[in-house]
């Protein structure tokens, strides 16, 4: 049979339409990492538990008093209207906090991998402050998209060493120039800090990643630290740590490649 040239025009063009045609495309699936589920499950996981929790009375008792200094020292760091993401939910006020500092004309995305939590955040913020977005993803498989202000709540004290740096990583490549990533964790006591060995020995029993934190600063996970100006705030003798990176804008264009010339 002959094709006259129209026929072939059309059915490329049929084929084109079909190939833009939106496809049903199941959602990702988000697993739950090891450690949470060796470690963090039974609270994760529980709506129970974690409404008990969901307390500011509670969490500045249990961290002697400095969760609102905490949560106020990430806030302060948080332009209006700018464009942030936290990775990891909190209880607390803490990310009522943060969507104040964006505003309503803002955009604070939530990345959480754990189904339960980022129901119940859903839940508690989406009415009120509809600049809050959520997503399920794991932190660790990478970030979509460019942000003025990551933020890190007392998140990287739950991941071992590997996570960690993937997670740093992460969130400094997820950063506009002069952007900022702020991490707010635990870090070493001083050595006269009269709760230092309890916190040690409570870390060893039910937070084995913690320690990390003691040793290291969170600079030294990310590869490439000297693009980015760090600045470390301890508070409360230094059970706690802010630590702000800051994105130093590129000083000269990138030189072309000798390959871009072939
Ligand atoms: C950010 S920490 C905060 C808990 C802390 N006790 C608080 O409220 O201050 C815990 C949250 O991070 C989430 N999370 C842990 N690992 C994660 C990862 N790799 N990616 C995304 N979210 C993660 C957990 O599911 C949990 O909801």
């Amino acid at each position: 049979m002959i094709k006259l040239i129209s026929d072939i025009d059309q059915e490329e063009a049929e084929e084109d339409v079909i190939s833009r045609e939106p496809t049903f495309q199941a959602p990702k699936e988000v697993s739950i990492p090891l450690y949470q589920r060796l470690f963090y499950s039974k609270l994760y996981n529980s709506v129970k538990w974690s409404s008990l929790l969901d307390n500011n009375l509670l969490l500045n008792i249990v961290t002697f008093g400095t969760y609102s200094k905490l949560v106020r020292a990430c806030c302060n760091e948080i332009d209006m209207h700018s464009k942030v993401l936290q990775l990891g939910g909190t209880f607390g006020n803490q990310l009522a906090e943060l969507a104040d500092s964006v505003g309503y004309y803002g955009h604070l995305d939530v990345m959480d991998v754990n189904g339960t939590q980022l129901s119940r955040l859903e839940g508690k913020y989406e009415t009120p402050y509809p600049q809050m977005h959520f997503i399920r993803a794991n932190a660790e498989d990478g970030i979509e998209g460019e942000y003025d202000a990551v933020v890190c709540f007392m998140l990287l004290h739950e991941l071992p060493i590997a996570s960690k740096i993937k997670v740093v990583e992460n969130a400094l490549h997820a950063i506009k120039e002069n952007g900022k990533v702020i991490f707010i964790d635990y870090s070493q006591p001083n050595y006269w800090h009269p709760l230092r060995y309890v916190v040690r020995m409570f870390n060893r029993l039910y937070q084995p990643f913690a320690e990390k934190l003691w040793d290291r600063g969170i600079d030294t996970f990310a590869k490439d630290n000297l693009d980015y100006i760090w600045h470390r705030t301890r508070y409360f003798g230094g059970m706690y740590q802010k630590v702000v990176a800051v994105k130093r804008p590129k000083m000269f264009e990138e030189a072309p490649k000798y390959s871009d010339f072939l």
